[in-house]
C-alpha cells in the first residue's frame, strides 16, 4: 500500500505526521522483504514505535485542548494502536509471516485516520477553523 494524499484530514501538522508514520511502515515492509537481520528490522520498528507514540499524544493534547466530545473514544481506540505495534514488533522478532502483518497495520492505521482522525478533523474546522493553520509540532517529526 501506498500514502495517498486522499489520506490527509486537512490539518497539515497532523498530516505530516501521519505521512511519516507511513513512510517508517514502509521501511518496515522492504527491510521484511529484504530479509534484514533483527537488529536492522527492530531499529524500523523502534522508529515506528516512537513517531507513533509522540503523534498519539499530539493528537491527545489537541483534542482536549478543544474538548472533542469523543475524545475518550478516540484516545481508547489509540491504545489499540498501540497494543498492535507491539504485537508486530513481538510477531516481526519471531519472523511470523512479516509482509502480511505489516501490510495489515497499515491497512488498520490507514483505517484509524480516514474514520476516527477525520471525524475529529471536521469537529475543529467546524468550530476552531484557525487552528487549521498552525503547526502543532516540531517540523521534522
Ligand atoms: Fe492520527
Ligand atoms: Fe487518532
Amino acid at each position: 500500500m501506498k500514502w495517498d494524499d486522499s489520506f490527509a484530514i486537512g490539518i497539515e501538522a497532523i498530516d505530516n505526521q501521519h505521512k511519516k508514520i507511513f513512510e517508517h511502515l514502509l521501511a518496515i515492509e522492504s527491510s521484511v522483504a529484504k530479509r534484514d537481520p533483527w537488529h536492522i528490522l527492530h531499529f524500523f520498528v523502534t522508529q515506528l514505535a516512537e513517531s507513533l507514540k509522540l503523534h498519539l499524544e499530539v493528537e491527545e493534547a489537541l483534542l482536549e485542548i478543544v474538548r472533542y466530545p469523543e475524545r475518550v473514544e478516540h484516545r481508547e481506540s489509540h491504545v489499540r494502536l498501540l497494543q498492535q505495534i507491539d504485537e508486530l514488533e513481538d510477531q516481526l522478532r519471531n519472523k511470523a509471516s512479516g509482509e502480511s502483518l505489516v501490510g495489515f497495520f497499515e491497512i488498520w492505521f490507514v483505517r484509524h485516520v480516514l474514520n476516527g482522525d477525520r471525524e475529529y478533523a471536521a469537529y475543529i474546522r467546524e468550530k476552531f477553523p484557525a487552528l487549521l493553520d498552525r503547526s502543532l509540532a516540531p517540523a521534522g517529526l
